[in-house]
């Protein structure tokens, strides 16, 4: 199977790309990214050799440049996107153009060449929840431009999946941890930050709730959806591993032998969400899926991958200056 995986110099788009190469020697993987916010080319080393792996510098906006690449692939994985919330805040518009623009370019390609196409999309479509769990039927309710972007990418999936049959298929994950994030992230920064014994900034009080899931577990879990998911249909990914920032933060340092003194509470961003939940039983009873990693080993397992590469995430100058990028927006 040819797939075009776009993305891929981010975060879960490597490692999925790493582990599918790895695992499995019937793929063959063009990667199609832009250089964007959270890309790194040192992430896809492993691979950048491999007679079945192709890299290809691009923007998913490019309509020529994507039909080209499509029409050399059997399916499409939509990783690409801006992710990171803080910066959606201070200026929405990258985000319009890679998360909508992007994700329309893709998906009305695939729908007239008839391929296959999964959009990557997230919990924080359905906002915060006090109680309970959404599931794919859950109404959206996304609160910063991030989420919304990636909602309206969802809408337009929906009405092609209607108006055209399109065979695309939506997975909504929780948040992710493992190798290969990008350093501001929560996860990278605070190793980062407390290996060096530096201050680590914490949101609020820090209370804020996400369920964390092992990147490795939601690369099977898209696989299952490319190999065996219903056309047009959605299905949510959760690890059902609800913890607060502030506990993830004492497990790193616990980890690390580093003291709680190193936790700095700093003003809380706007349209905060205080928690996400997803209910993934679909996906178990439909597709088989289930999650393998514990968080506990999984952490420790992370924690020496950044240890093990100061190379790649050597240079801390963008999580260290600037923990409210908002306040730069002339909003
Ligand atoms: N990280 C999480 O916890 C999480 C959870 C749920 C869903 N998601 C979704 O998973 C996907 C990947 O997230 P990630 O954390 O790996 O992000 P990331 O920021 O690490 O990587 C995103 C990649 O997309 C590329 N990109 C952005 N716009 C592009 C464009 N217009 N054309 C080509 N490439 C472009 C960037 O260069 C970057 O390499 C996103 O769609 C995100 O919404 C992430």
């Amino acid at each position: 199977m040819k797939l075009l995986v776009t993305g891929g110099l981010g975060f879960i788009g490597s490692n999925f790309i790493i582990k599918l190469l790895k695992e499995n020697e019937n793929f063959e993987i063009i990667n199609v990214d832009a250089g964007f916010a959270g890309s790194n080319t040192d992430n896809v080393t492993e691979v950048q050799n491999l007679k079945n792996y192709q890299f290809v510098q691009g923007n998913i906006t490019n309509k020529i440049l994507m039909e080209k690449l499509i029409t050399k692939s059997d399916a499409v994985i939509n990783f690409a996107a801006e992710t990171f919330v803080d910066k959606s805040i201070k200026d929405a518009n990258p985000f319009l153009v890679s998360n909508i623009r992007g994700a329309f370019t893709l998906l009305d390609i695939v729908t007239k060449q008839k391929k296959r196409m999964i959009q990557i999309s997230t919990d924080e479509i359905f906002g915060s929840l006090n109680t309970g769990s959404a599931d794919e039927q859950s109404k959206f309710n996304p609160s910063n431009p991030y989420a919304a972007t990636k909602a309206a990418a969802e809408l337009l999936v929906n009405s092609y999946c209607k108006t055209f049959d399109s065979d695309i298929i939506i997975t909504r994950c929780t948040n992710n941890y493992g190798p290969r994030q990008f350093a501001e992230k929560l996860i990278p920064k605070t190793i980062i930050l407390a290996y060096q014994d530096k201050k680590i900034p914490i949101y609020g009080k820090g209370a804020n709730v996400r369920d964390w899931i092992f990147v490795d577990d939601h690369c099977n879990a898209i696989l299952d959806v490319l190999q065996n998911g219903d056309s047009g249909d959605s299905y949510n990914i959760s690890a059902n591993n609800e913890i607060s920032n502030l506990q993830v933060v004492k497990t790193i340092l616990k980890v690390l032998n580093k003291s709680e003194d190193l936790i700095e509470f700093v003003e809380d961003r706007p349209g905060h969400d205080f928690r996400y939940s997803l209910n993934s039983s679909k996906i178990s009873k439909k597709l088989g899926w289930s999650v393998k990693a514990g968080f506990e080993d999984s952490i420790k397992k992370t924690i020496q991958w950044y240890l093990n590469n100061p190379d790649i995430f050597g240079n801390t100058s963008s999580i260290t200056s600037d923990f409210t990028p908002w306040k730069n927006s002339n909003k």
